[in-house]
């Protein structure tokens, strides 16, 4: 008998194509000029090249995967292989400049126990029981509106899940919420600066001291939260604060406020500020659709009949949630994220460069032609019985995906179902100006300027 030897083969790799730039600056213009993320540049650049598309920013390198498999491959498959930070960082940079190694922003080792200890306080059987909290919260907003009145709807968005994180998560009031949204703003550009125009560590000093003055807002900020709590006492309370005060390591010893104020930090940043964005853009594609209006309105008065909507009814409201689902394909609030590439390595037949970055790009994928029919117009119809289950795996990621897919999803989907069923079911909204609505992409996407509109009661 003749011994056989199995050969694997390695698989050929090729590189993928360069969008095509100045000599040396390669794309930097567009990176540069773009006032955030440069979406529209990725979006094109998809367009152009498919698949996975390679920039050269100087001698940076970057990447953006359009391709729902290989975003499968990098957030589910190989997880392990590309980064939530840069490798070797010999300082913060990003999010993490502000968030630490909290949840959102640590790596592999670091971020599976944090992951353990905050999935609980997020699985359905919890939440649900804030679906009246929402509910409530919406309508001390409209409340607010009274018969007629402009408002910013962004501001008003900011405030309302603001209202709704804290009593919810930390069950307490917050009171400085001005002050935080201007911080969680100016973290951001921080982070997209990092991210987009990398520099030596030596040529940072400007955007290092920005952090640590931004830092020590958010550090007190959380220090008189913890403090108040000190104080008190959790009084039997099993919120994400008495959670992670409570928490010990594997030696039994508390852990760090540090641990403490990056997580409370991030789910702040991350639980609130995302589902505003989200219903912003709502009220901002409503006004261009007075039939999807109609449609919202009819379906909320049967289900409703003015009363607040509970959490038995949002099987009832099935349009709703198309709606919102329909936003968050078309202007998704996580435009863009980012994995960092150590090694040199390779995804689906691609080679890549160590040292770089990849984008995943949820803005990009929601706009390809090949998944979507009429990708730029606002048709909540996309997710109708009929058609949501035609959408390919990876090709709709309003939340990430993989064992990183965003922990809040159920409680920001229900968050904003609910809002958007008060809100709806009580007021006409309008621009209020003729001035077009411009996306500002930072780490999370908004109306730059915020969202001027004439809300007015119904009954009026
Ligand atoms: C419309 C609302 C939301 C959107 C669009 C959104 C989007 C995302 C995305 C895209 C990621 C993955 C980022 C990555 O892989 O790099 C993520 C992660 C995360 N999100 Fe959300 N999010 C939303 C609401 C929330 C809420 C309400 C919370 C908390 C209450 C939250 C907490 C988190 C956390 C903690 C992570 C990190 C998870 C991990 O790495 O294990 N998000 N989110």
């Amino acid at each position: 008998m003749t011994a056989e030897i199995a050969t694997v083969s390695e698989p050929i790799l090729r590189q993928p194509p360069v969008m095509p730039g100045l000599p040396l600056l390669g794309s930097a213009i567009p990176f540069m000029t773009a006032s955030g993320l440069p979406i529209d540049f990725m979006n094109e650049a998809a367009a152009r090249y498919g698949g996975l598309v390679h920039f050269k920013v100087g001698k940076q390198s970057f990447y953006l995967v359009s391709e729902p498999d290989l975003a499968q491959e990098i957030l589910v498959k190989r997880v392990n292989d590309f980064h939530k930070n840069q490798v070797d960082a010999a300082k913060p940079k990003l999010l993490g400049r502000f968030l630490g190694k909290g949840i959102l922003t640590a790596d592999h080792e670091e971020w599976r126990p944090q992951r353990k200890l905050i999935q609980p306080l997020m699985h359905t059987k919890h939440i649900t029981g804030y679906a009246d909290t929402m509910a409530n919260f919406g309508l001390k907003l409209v409340d607010l509106w009274g018969e007629s009145a402009e408002r910013d709807i962004h501001a008003d968005m900011m405030q309302v899940t603001m209202w709704i994180i804290a009593e919810t998560m930390f069950g307490m009031d917050v009171t400085q919420t001005p002050t935080l949204a201007a911080a969680a703003h100016d973290a951001q550009t921080i982070a997209v600066a990092d991210l987009k125009s990398p520099l030596p560590d030596f040529l940072t000093h400007g955007r290092d001291r920005q952090a640590v003055e931004i830092n020590k807002v958010l550090t007190d900020l959380v220090h008189h939260f913890m403090e108040e709590r000190r104080t008190h006492g959790n009084e039997g309370r099993s919120d994400l604060l008495s959670l992670l005060m409570e928490t010990r390591d594997e030696d039994g010893n508390p852990v760090s406020d540090d641990y403490v104020r990056n997580n409370i930090l991030t789910l702040f940043f991350a639980g609130h500020e995302t589902t505003a964005n989200t219903l912003t853009w709502t009220f901002r594609y409503l006004d261009q659709n007075p039939d999807v209006v109609a449609k919202l309105q009819h379906e909320v008065d049967s289900v409703l009949g003015g009363r607040l909507p509970t959490l038995d009814d949002l099987p009832n409201l099935p349009y709703t949630l198309m709606v919102i689902k329909e936003t968050m394909r078309i202007e998704p609030t996580v435009a863009a994220f980012p994995r960092f590439i150590g090694e040199d390595t390779s995804v689906g037949d691609y080679q890549l460069e160590g040292n770089s970055v990849i984008f995943i790009s949820p803005y990009v994928l929601h706009h390809d032609p090949r998944w979507w029919s009429d990708p730029n117009v606002f048709d909540p119809e996309h997710f109708s019985a009929e058609n949501e289950p035609n959408i390919p795996k990876y090709a709709y990621l309003p939340f990430g995906g993989g064992p990183r897919v965003c922990i809040g999803n159920h409680f920001s989907m229900m968050e904003a179902q609910i809002l958007l069923a008060v809100i709806i079911s009580r007021y006409n909204l309008r621009l209020a100006s003729d001035k077009p609505v411009v996306p500002l992409r930072l780490i999370t996407s908004s109306p730059k300027g915020g969202l001027p509109m004439r809300v007015t009661h119904r009954s009026a």
